[in-house]
């Protein structure tokens, strides 16, 4: 089935359900300063989801473009993306879970008007519940309702082995997609592409999720929160249901095929690229994936009106181009024209503003490559110069370009530059492990000093994460912290400044939880358990198969390697001596303990 049919049978299938069929929005977003892209179908419609009436009604559908740069790293394997398109349908307090769970899986399994996929291969999640909202045992019902409508006996939480199809998850939640907004549980929708290099389950015989035989292909989230700028999560005036399946994914399951690069979606771009440079993309498939998806990025975002730049969305742009650009490994820019045109060509009907811009696009891309080019000759010349190349330099060319250490060990090998392989590694994995640690809210925090006076600040360190989150919100997280016998230093993501009550009452809480004497214990165990006990960390990060888990009282819990204190019993008092800004969306305390 063509991209182009799996669309039109989307539309047609939600429009003959009373909804309003609306255009893709721009990449740019238009009234959501909180994000640099268009993410989701759901972004544009945010101010109906909140309430205000939309024009259409109360029933929408679309195929919305998207760029997400996250998982950017991940391009390259069978579903992962810098640009793809989302088909959605919405209601806006309209129809509930019922009618979604049963047009999503109608849509899916029939042949007449949908996708006639075979149900047998379709796994469900969803939201198993946390702090803030229940276990969505209804759309458990629900799903076991539609399976069993096609002869599925649904088993809930056991391993495929014994029939396994819907699985509770704590991460099954979205949103908001900025700081703010709409957000709530999900249900996500999975199908076995049957790839049997890839893994089907874990050990313990329940799905694998992560390894892309089980491919999540339509999520149905049921907006019922607003996340508001202090934290919290208020009910909506109205329930609504946001859907999203990403049609490149559907596009590599209708066609039969491994990889979205196989897909009509690319077909153009691939055999245009691999055409013009046979030596690095047509000879390189990863090299090839890479360049494809960045280059049908880049022309997107210009054709929506992004231009390169060093600063936010422009930077994003700027370094889509570069990464492709030295992956192609082509001089000159004649190349650039012909890619527009195979992009233009696969969205002729779709997106026409390419076509209408087509010299427009060309002449900006043109015009970042060969700026691009003229550094990379500058760099090539400055390793040739130096006669020898050090770890850091070649980590420093490609943290700042992007320029890929094969290409940068190649060309010292071939003007006899002498390049130090294990720096290189080394600076690497010093930067890994620290964006690793900053993500994950882990930071390792001057441990090396064991002294009585850091280890107490640690465990203050704790107490005030915790006192941040209770008194602004479960949305603080912390984003580094520095340590040192004399005073403890805390950031946390948090949009404004905290007013002096709000100071005031961390204190409090803080010295409340010293003057308690809480004892201090530590635990081992598996992430996932300390996940269901509420520890604090960032699961969507790779931990170890066991993590320390530091508990003070019953007031917090957190993944931590300490040391800390035995009881917060001789801590001094509490007290916050600074507040202040470090970033756009990020706070910064100072405190310290006196005696
Ligand atoms: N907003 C949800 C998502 O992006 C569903 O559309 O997955």
């Amino acid at each position: 089935m063509h991209s182009h049919e799996i669309r039109q049978r989307y539309l047609d299938f939600f429009a003959a359900r009373g909804h309003a069929v609306i255009p893709s929005a721009s990449l740019v977003p238009e009234n959501d300063p909180t994000v640099l892209f268009t993410t989701a179908g759901m972004q544009p419609l945010v101010p109906f989801l909140l309430g205000q009436p939309h024009p259409e009604g109360r029933r929408l559908t679309s195929v919305q473009k998207c760029v997400r740069t996250v998982d950017i790293e991940e391009v390259g394997d069978n579903r992962h993306l810098t640009f793809f398109e989302m088909l959605g349908n919405w209601s806006l307090g309209d129809y509930f879970k019922h009618d979604a769970i049963k047009w999503s899986f109608e849509f899916l399994t029939s042949r007449e008007h949908g996708l006639g996929l075979d149900p047998h291969r379709l796994y469900v999640t969803v939201f198993g519940g946390d702090a803030n909202a229940a276990k969505d045992e209804e759309s458990i019902g629900i799903w076991k309702e539609v399976f069993a409508g096609v002869g599925i006996d649904a088993g809930v939480d056991v391993p495929l082995s014994e029939g396994g199809k819907i699985f509770s998850l704590t991460e099954n939640w979205w949103g908001p997609a900025g700081q703010t907004g709409p957000c709530g549980p999900d249900t996500e929708i999975h199908y076995d592409v049957g790839q049997e290099s890839l893994a089907l389950t874990l050990q313990d015989g329940m799905p694998d999720f992560e390894s892309g035989r089980i491919m999540e292909i339509w999520n149905n989230v049921f907006m019922q929160y607003n996340k508001t700028s202090e934290g919290g999560f208020e009910p909506l005036e109205q329930s609504n249901v946001d859907t999203g399946m990403g049609l490149e994914r559907m596009a590599l399951i209708m066609q039969g095929k491994s990889l979205p690069f196989e897909t009509d979606l690319f077909t153009s771009i691939v055999s245009y690229l691999t055409g013009v440079a046979p030596e690095t993309v047509g000879s390189n498939h990863e090299q090839m994936r890479i360049v494809a998806d960045h280059l049908r990025t880049s022309v997107m975002m210009v054709a929506d009106g992004v231009l390169p730049s060093n600063k936010d969305r422009g930077y994003i742009l700027r370094r889509l181009i570069r990464r492709a650009t030295l992956h192609l490994g082509l001089s000159g820019t004649e190349w650039v024209s012909g890619l527009v045109t195979a992009v233009a060509e696969t969205y002729q009907d779709q997106y026409p503003i390419i076509t209408q811009l087509h010299s427009e696009i060309t002449k900006s891309l043109s015009e970042e490559v060969a700026k691009f080019q003229r550094t990379v000759e500058k760099g090539k010349q400055e390793i040739a110069k130096r006669g020898t190349l050090t770890g850091k330099d070649a980590f420093d060319l490609y943290q700042s370009y992007g320029f890929p250490l094969e290409l940068t060990k190649e060309y010292a090998a071939s003007k006899g530059v002498t390049f130090d392989q294990e720096e290189f590694e080394t600076e690497f994995k010093k930067h890994q492990d620290l964006s690793r640690t900053a993500s994950a809210g882990q930071f390792s925090s001057g441990l090396a000093d064991h002294s009585e006076a850091t280890v107490a600040y640690h465990t203050a360190t704790h107490l005030l994460h915790q006192a941040l989150r209770n008194i602004l919100g479960p949305e603080v997280q912390q984003r580094g912290s520095n340590i040192t016998p004399e005073r403890l230093r805390f950031d946390f993501s948090w949009p404004e400044k905290m007013t002096e009550e709000q100071v005031r009452a961390v204190e409090t809480e803080v010295n409340a939880q010293i003057a308690a004497a809480l004892p201090v214990t530590v635990a081992t165990m598996h992430p996932d358990a300390a996940k269901d006990e509420g520890a604090i960390g960032l699961f969507g990060h790779k931990y170890g198969d066991s993590v320390t888990v530091y508990s003070i009282g019953t007031y917090s819990k957190e993944i931590c390697t300490g040391p800390h204190v035995a009881t917060t019993a001789n801590l001094g008092t509490f007290k916050i001596a600074k507040e202040e800004a470090v970033s756009a969306g990020v706070r910064r305390i100072k405190a310290v303990l006196t005696h």
